[in-house]
């Protein structure tokens, strides 16, 4: 993987490997992502980029009219360069905590505070600028348009910010390259994609923008485990490279063994393992 020409990301990389020294190597060649641009194309403050998550909660009514209470006080804070785990039995939460960290979902009380940006307080329009410039989604099922090509998918958030037609058909298409799909798979429609194509493909297009933040639901859920391993290596290569927070939500331990940090959620808050 090219890395991004950051200032910072020498000294991030040298923190994040001694962390990651005790565990497996999170970087063994597999995939690399060239994300071609620098964060400095992302605006100012996401050089020493952190998230802070205060006191979140976040309750659901139920259909029978009572609440389900997800989320009862949920607090923690990450930076630049670490790749999160986040795990939890099925319904602890993961999903919900996620949505609420990119805005997707408003969270009934506490703070997110990514980067200079509050999510909780923030307008609808700015919310998404902020998911368009600084977060990339990886979803379980991964939201492709299944009749857009691989390319198209992929180069979508960048036309989204004006980038040239020609220009993201061409990154996108590099980034297909570098997770194994040939031109001809950039050029297929997505729906004739397998689901391990399809969900590198959602990686690409999580990456192409370059994102501070990268959340991952449950990303190899689906897959057989050689591809689901080359998806997360990808994701947590990313954060060590590219000065990002990663954070991924997985029932998959040996996954989490290989981040930096594994958060549990038990009961509606957040335990170190
Ligand atoms: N939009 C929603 N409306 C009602 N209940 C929801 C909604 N989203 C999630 N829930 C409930 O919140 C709980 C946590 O869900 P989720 O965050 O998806 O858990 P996980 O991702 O850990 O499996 C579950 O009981 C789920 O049914
Ligand atoms: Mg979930």
């Amino acid at each position: 993987m090219s890395q991004v020409q950051s200032p910072k990301s020498e000294t991030r990389e040298t923190e994040t490997s001694s962390a990651n020294a005790q565990g497996a190597s999170a970087d063994p060649g597999h995939w690399t992502l060239d994300v071609g641009q620098s964060r400095a194309d992302v605006g100012r403050g996401t050089l020493d980029f952190r998230l802070t998550v205060t006191d979140l909660r976040k309750s659901f009514p139920t259909p029978a009219g009572e609440k389900i209470e997800v989320l009862r006080g949920v607090s923690f804070s990450a930076r630049a360069g670490e790749a999160i785990s986040i795990m939890g039995a099925s319904g602890a939460g993961k999903s919900t905590l996620l949505h609420l960290i990119c805005g997707l979902e408003a969270a009934d009380h506490g703070s997110i505070i990514a980067g200079e940006f509050a999510i909780n307080r923030a307008t609808s329009s700015a919310l998404a600028h902020f998911r368009n410039k600084q977060v990339g989604f990886v979803f379980q099922f991964h939201h492709l348009l299944p009749d857009l090509t691989a390319a198209e998918n992929v180069s979508l958030p960048l036309l989204i910010t004006r980038t040239r037609h020609g220009l993201a058909m061409q990154r996108a298409a590099r980034m297909l390259a570098e997770v194994g799909l040939d031109s001809r798979m950039s050029a297929s429609v997505v729906g004739h994609l397998s689901g391990g194509e399809q969900q590198r493909v959602a990686v690409c297009r999580a990456l192409i923008t370059s994102p501070v933040l990268v959340l991952a639901d449950e990303p190899s859920g689906n897959l057989d485990t050689a591809i689901g391993d080359e998806i997360a290596h990808s994701l947590i290569s990313y954060a060590r490279h590219n000065a990002a927070l990663v954070i991924i939500a997985t029932h998959n331990r040996a996954l989490a063994a290989i981040c930096d940090r594994t958060l549990v959620l038990r009961h509606g808050k957040l335990c170190d393992v």
